[in-house]
């Protein structure tokens, strides 16, 4: 079966037309930077969250959870070096005030200092800021600063005492943490890719000096198969060493993705070395060693390793990889295209349809109590309207695996039709038996 090309105006329109993703606040011309996940967005998000949690947390038994604030003391970013170094170096036009990156902007009009626009005069660069500035109270002096957090980092650091005194974690251990970013970017195109509030899924690990290199390796490795896992096109996945380092890194790589604009970071793994916690230790004069009571209390600063992926980001690299528009005539025939979302079972924002084959002959009354049955165990939706390829095919465009008709012989045997979403094989089961089969069917998922 042949498929057409993918590109962003598709995924930005299937995401609109199914209720994944929509423009934050649309009816007011729509904000940039922001976006909202709509009913099944929300179901994806989720999911995937699920995944990596599950991933990090419950298959690592020295990793545990936190949720920290979004709101920081102020003096966090000052020893992170986020107010000193988080910048991007812009220029601006005197004539029609575009504003560029002068690291990512032809770098012949900047030698030039020509606009690429209108061949206006530009600007110096100057340092601008990424974090997003507010404050805390009713004055607005620089007292009661505080910054909306860049990164969910600096929250795992500043608990990390916390945890290993009430958890009796013990080096090496890591730290898991989802949630809101916040970064004023200049350029958010690309939908979702780029925004200037974003989710983050952070793992932050710590263990001895001069351990670091093998468990870095170890956390590449770990990171890598997680996406194999969850049957991503693993052709589409390439690591990117970087050159520059950050100021915190030893050493870091991204595993970066095959987006329908090219490949681009998803996820990065970092060394950033005692660093943060050496910082935080002269910023808030606490001691930060970690008491090594199995090695005779030797203490030392522990190294991290970092795992740093965007949850937002993971979600349209999912939505790019499952998508698919396919021609499903057969030879010879008019060509007819589905759109059909690949996901894994684990993934997909609905795991099973129930679509009664009519709502009359008791058949809907029926589907509905097979729907009752499937509830406590599946994501489930339930269609009435429309033929019933139709609705096969609004299944197909979220991604729905199993489809379950119910029909006349459903009334008689009391068997059901399973439609498999990939291969739109169909096959009949008795209905007693359909629990455990779909859980079958969802261990044993191989994308075609
Ligand atoms: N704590 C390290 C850190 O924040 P980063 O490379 O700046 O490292 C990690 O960000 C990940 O967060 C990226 O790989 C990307 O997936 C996601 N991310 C970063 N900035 C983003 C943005 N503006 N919009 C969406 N996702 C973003």
């Amino acid at each position: 079966m042949d498929s057409r090309e993918i590109t962003m105006e598709k995924i930005v329109s299937l995401c609109k037309r199914r209720g994944f993703v929509f423009q934050s606040s649309e009816i007011y011309g729509g904000q940039a930077g922001a976006w909202d996940y709509g009913p099944v967005g929300i179901e994806l998000k989720k999911n995937i969250q699920n995944a990596w949690w599950k991933e990090m947390t419950q298959l690592h038994d020295n990793i545990v959870g936190l949720d920290a604030a979004i709101l920081m003391h102020p003096r966090v970013w000052e020893a992170s070096g986020h107010v000193a170094n988080f910048s991007d170096p812009l220029v601006d036009c005197k004539q029609c005030k575009m504003r560029f990156r002068a690291d990512t902007m032809d770098q012949a009009a900047l030698a030039a200092k020509k606009c690429p626009n209108c061949g206006g005069e530009l600007t110096e660069p100057r340092a601008f800021n990424l974090m997003f500035k507010t404050h805390i109270g009713p004055a607005e002096d620089s007292a009661s600063v505080v910054y909306l957090r860049p990164e969910t980092a600096q929250g795992i650091y500043v608990n990390y005492k916390n945890i290993i005194q009430s958890n009796r974690m013990k080096v090496p251990f890591g730290i898991a943490q989802v949630g809101k970013a916040f970064r004023n970017e200049i350029v958010t195109k690309n939908f979702i890719f780029r925004t200037c509030e974003f989710e983050q899924m952070e793992m932050q690990f710590f263990v001895k000096p001069g351990e670091d290199d093998k468990w870095f390796e170890y956390w590449r490795e770990q990171r890598w198969s997680f996406y194999k896992k969850y049957g991503i096109h693993m052709e589409k996945l390439r690591w990117y060493h970087h050159e520059k380092l950050a100021h915190y890194a030893k050493d870091a790589y991204d595993i970066e993705y095959e987006f329908p604009m090219g490949f681009q970071e998803l996820e990065g793994v970092h060394n950033r070395t005692n660093f943060d916690l050496t910082r935080h230790t002269e910023f808030s004069g606490k001691d930060m060693q970690y008491i090594d009571q199995d090695n005779g209390n030797e203490k030392y600063i522990p190294y991290i390793i970092e795992t740093s992926a965007g949850l937002t980001r993971n979600l349209l690299m999912f939505l790019c990889d499952a998508y698919e528009e396919q021609n499903v005539a057969a030879a010879g025939a008019p060509e007819d295209y589905r759109t059909v979302l690949h996901f894994h079972p684990k993934i997909a924002p609905v795991t099973v349809a129930i679509l009664p084959l009519m709502k009359k002959d008791g058949l809907a009354e029926l589907a509905q109590e097979i729907r009752a049955e499937l509830q406590e165990e599946f994501v489930t939706d339930y269609d009435q309207s429309g033929t019933i390829g139709k609705r096969y095919r609004r299944q197909d465009e979220i991604g729905t695996p199993f489809c379950i008709t119910v029909d006349h012989d459903t009334k008689e045997d009391g068997t059901v039709t399973i439609r498999f979403r990939d291969s739109m094989e169909q096959i009949r089961v008795p209905r007693s038996e359909l629990v455990s089969r779909l859980h079958q069917e969802i261990k044993n998922y191989k994308r075609g």
